[in-house]
């Protein structure tokens, strides 16, 4: 059977490259895998009071997360922290209190960055809030990925020097899910 994974982006931006990294990892994911994207640039700003009445992009976000056997977050770095529209989405999809689309889920964390430290502060921010969430998070290895020449091939694929630490990665993430699955 198929498995299902909810890929998050934490980047609107339209030439991202955590979004061009979202989906090389799609394509390295084996025949029996389906890595999809989730929208989340639709949702509108979280307020508490609409918890009961929740707008439609919130309600497609819970459906696919809900539908999904485990969550890829794959997230640039802002400022030392995940950024707002991803932690908008986070808690749209954890509400309301008891309703938590996240919960059990199993996670994977990834992402690029231009500066050095490849979005490390932000993932270790990320897994605060996932824990939190009851969400079992992949621990090892971690993937914290710089942006340079030829991370990417001209079609988007993990280029050449990164290709098997990236692939490797997706399959220890995709053993994880199978050892939390039913
Ligand atoms: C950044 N950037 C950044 N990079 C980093 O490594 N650590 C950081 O704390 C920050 N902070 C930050 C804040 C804001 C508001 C922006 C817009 C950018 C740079 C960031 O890595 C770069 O813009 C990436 O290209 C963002 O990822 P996407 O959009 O290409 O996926």
């Amino acid at each position: 059977s198929q498995t299902k994974i909810a890929v998050v982006v934490g980047s609107l931006r339209r030439d991202s490259f955590n979004k061009t990294l979202a989906a090389a990892l799609a394509k390295l994911a084996p025949a029996d895998v389906v890595l999809t994207p989730v929208e989340i640039g639709d949702l509108p700003l979280y307020d508490q009071d609409d918890d009961g009445n929740q707008a439609d992009s919130v309600k497609r976000l819970k459906a696919e997360i809900t539908a999904a056997q485990g969550v890829i977050f794959v997230t640039p770095e802002y400022n030392r922290s995940v950024p707002g529209v991803l932690k908008n989405a986070i808690d749209h999809a954890s509400r309301p209190y008891g309703q938590s689309a996240w919960a059990g889920k199993p996670a994977g964390v990834i992402g690029v960055s231009v500066g050095a430290i490849g979005t490390a502060v932000a993932q270790q921010h990320l897994r605060t809030i996932l824990a939190y969430l009851d969400m079992p998070t992949l621990g090892q290895p971690e993937a914290f990925i710089q942006m340079k020449d030829g991370l990417f091939d001209a079609d988007g694929s993990i280029g050449a020097a990164s290709r098997d630490f990236v692939k490797g990665w997706l399959d220890r993430y995709l053993a994880f899910v199978k050892t939390h699955a039913g």
